[in-house]
């Protein structure tokens, strides 16, 4: 399997350094479900994007599946709770059926972590879990302390667990207990040798947010994670969001770095790719994700990104794979030039990462070819 993913890896840093596109996308996301047990301030899924709060169904899923080509990755994840589908595991044991080299894996608030949960997923075999967690519960002894008056900015842990979190997912006590048995069933699995998933936790980064960061980074390496991914706020479209500066934010994620190094807990950020990928995709002038990559949403409609939700490029119960791939609609966002849909976006820019802030580079994409 690590070879696979070496192969994998090889061939997109290839892509990116000779900018061309996969002959047909590899990378999917689907979006199960709309539906979410939880409506978190940040979550632009009802204000912005007006999802429809249903579950793809089965028919249109084995549809979507009929017409993808061999895909090396499948995450089962929308502007939802993915476990909240009724069919999520039998959507992980089909997709294993057809495509057994491919790694299935979601993004979780973990919320339903119960113990049945919990066999239910370590049964279904997915290469990776990641669990979405901003602000942890007060500990024991803070929790003698009754909360400030103003809990919002006078609690450094933010939400307590009777409140609604200010920033990120609201996780009450009882989440963060269900999360250490997960990772200490995961974990004594990996230990006798099972090939069990790997659980990283996935943070959003939020002004002011460094204590509760670094308590966030302990808690990953006391509970076992393997590892922790930070994550920019996206405020697009939400004038009343505010993010860190990007020197905030870049100072996060160095003393992030620093505590997690310090811990023996592997921490990266969406926005750094690791240096190949980066020289690949010529700093920032290609975006990585355009090329062989795929979003797919309840109804199988084929968008370029996950933050692209509206711009529909074709329908995969509708149409084949390559007539969507190869169409005008979809290779637009390839080039030349960044797609009007794409100026601003610096969700994936590796020079968010970097020591210095770079302007985004709005440059012609040239000579670009999409075999
Ligand atoms: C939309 S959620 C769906 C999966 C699941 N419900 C969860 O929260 O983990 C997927 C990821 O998007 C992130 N997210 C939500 N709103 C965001 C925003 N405004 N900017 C950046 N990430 C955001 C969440 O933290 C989560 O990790
Ligand atoms: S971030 Fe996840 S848990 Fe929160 S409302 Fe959005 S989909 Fe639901």
């Amino acid at each position: 399997m690590l070879a696979l993913r070496l192969y994998r890896q090889a061939k997109k840093l290839a892509r990116l350094a000779t900018k061309t596109r996969a002959d047909t996308p590899r990378e999917v996301q689907l979006e199960v479900t709309n539906r979410c047990n939880l409506d978190c301030d940040m979550c632009p899924r009802l204000i912005l994007l007006k999802v429809p709060e249903v579950d793809m169904s089965w028919e249109t899923f084995t549809q979507v599946l009929d017409r993808l080509d061999s895909p090396e990755s499948i995450t089962l994840t929308g502007w939802g709770e993915p476990l909240m589908h009724p069919r999520i595991f039998d959507f992980v044991a089909e997709i294993h059926r057809r495509f057994p080299s491919c790694d299935v894996s979601f993004t979780t608030n973990a919320h339903f972590f119960t113990e049945a949960f919990i066999e239910k997923i370590l049964a279904a075999r997915v290469s990776r879990v990641n669990v979405s967690l901003e602000e942890l519960p007060w500990s024991d002894a803070e929790a003698t302390t009754p909360p400030p008056s103003d809990f919002r900015t006078g609690n450094p842990m933010k939400g307590h667990e009777n409140y609604v979190a200010r920033d990120g997912h609201p996780t009450p006590r009882k989440v963060v207990d269900r999360l250490r048995r997960f990772l200490d069933r995961v974990n004594a699995e990996r230990a006798a040798g099972r090939d069990f998933p790997e659980v990283r936790m996935q943070v959003v980064l939020f002004p002011e947010g460094t204590e509760i960061m670094l308590r966030l980074v302990d808690f990953a390496a006391e509970a076992g994670f393997h590892a922790v991914n930070l994550v920019r706020l996206d405020v697009r479209g939400r004038p009343d969001l505010r993010r860190p500066s990007w020197e905030d934010e870049r100072r996060m994620i160095a003393l992030a770095r620093e505590r997690a190094e310090s811990l023996g807990v592997p921490l990266g950020s969406v926005n750094d790719h690791g240096a190949l990928l980066k020289l690949a995709s010529h700093s920032d002038r290609f975006c990585v994700r355009l090329d062989n990559f795929i979003y797919v949403d309840v109804s199988g409609n084929v968008a370029p990104c996950c933050l692209l939700r509206g711009h529909r490029v074709g329908n995969l119960v509708e149409q084949p794979l390559r007539e969507i791939w190869h169409g005008e609609r979809m290779k637009r966002f390839y080039g030349p030039g960044v797609h009007p849909a794409c100026v601003g976006c610096d969700a994936f820019l590796n020079c968010y990462a970097e020591p210095a802030p770079l302007e985004r580079r709005a440059l012609p994409i040239a000579s670009v070819s999409h075999g």
